[in-house]
């Protein structure tokens, strides 16, 4: 099953009308909410059955730091989760890209610290050495990218996912040096989502809404209005995306 993990600016219901969830117990401790289970929905066609979690939670109430992404990445892999589409906010390092626009990032640094990050808690055979050399191979890139061009999306294919440990916003210094590291987006919750779902065997990508240009980048400073308004934009493009994406031929 298709498992679909809400960042900012998505609550319980964005996705779709649950019509079921359930808690479950994870020996990693709570997850962000339950996981709810639907079917995408417009007019006379359906999606196939897909699960929905939201990251930040009931309210949104979890920063990035205080995510339990074990308990989150546990609970999916027990919902029967076998894919995972993210969807995660990000400043752009660049002027390349604009607020409002989707990419579908294929490489990642990780900065962040302090997270549990792994399920592995004793060295037993090389096999907690994953593979992570392509973090965000799945088979559903070749499909959105067909879906964005069918619907008429912006989707940009490509680029270096900076994970921050936040919640604060980086200072310019920082945005330059993501540049020179290679950076083009930069966002807080990626990682270890992507780590932990590669040792439980579950597919996964992300899709970046853009929200603003990253600390220093072009001549505008950060606004929350600003932010607020591009995250609509590319919240209603992800909409399109995925529907365009999942619903079954009517
Ligand atoms: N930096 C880090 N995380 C973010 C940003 C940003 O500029 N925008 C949205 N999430």
């Amino acid at each position: 099953m298709l498992a679909i993990i809400g960042g900012s600016g998505w609550s319980d219901t964005t996705l779709f009308k649950p019509q079921a969830r359930r808690e479950f117990l994870s020996r990693y401790g709570n997850c962000s909410a339950p996981v709810q289970f639907g079917h995408l929905q417009r007019g006379n066609r359906q999606s196939d059955e897909l699960c929905y979690l939201p990251r930040h939670g009931a309210g949104h109430r979890l920063p990035p730091h205080k995510i339990n992404y074990r308990a989150n990445v546990d609970a999916l892999a027990q919902a029967g989760a076998s894919s995972v589409i993210a969807l995660n906010a990000v400043g752009v390092c660049h002027t390349r890209w604009l607020p409002g626009e989707l990419v579908l990032p294929d490489q990642v640094i990780d900065y962040s610290w302090g997270r549990e990050h792994s399920f592995v808690d004793a060295l037993e055979d090389f096999s907690a050495h994953i593979d992570f050399t392509e973090p965000l191979q799945s088979e559903w890139r070749a499909r959105l990218l067909a879906a964005a061009a069918r619907a008429g999306t912006t989707l940009h294919e490509g680029g270096t996912y900076a994970c921050m440990q936040g919640p604060r916003f980086e200072t310019a210094a920082e945005v330059r040096k993501l540049r020179r590291d290679g950076c083009d987006l930069v966002g807080m919750t990626l990682m270890p989502e992507a780590s932990l779902c590669r040792e439980r065997g579950i597919d996964y990508l992300s899709i970046c809404l853009i929200v603003n240009p990253a600390a220093g980048v072009g001549d505008a400073s950060l606004s929350l209005p600003g932010i607020r308004a591009a995250l609509e934009r590319a919240t209603e493009a992800v909409r399109q995306l995925l529907a365009e994406a999942l619903l079954l031929p009517g």
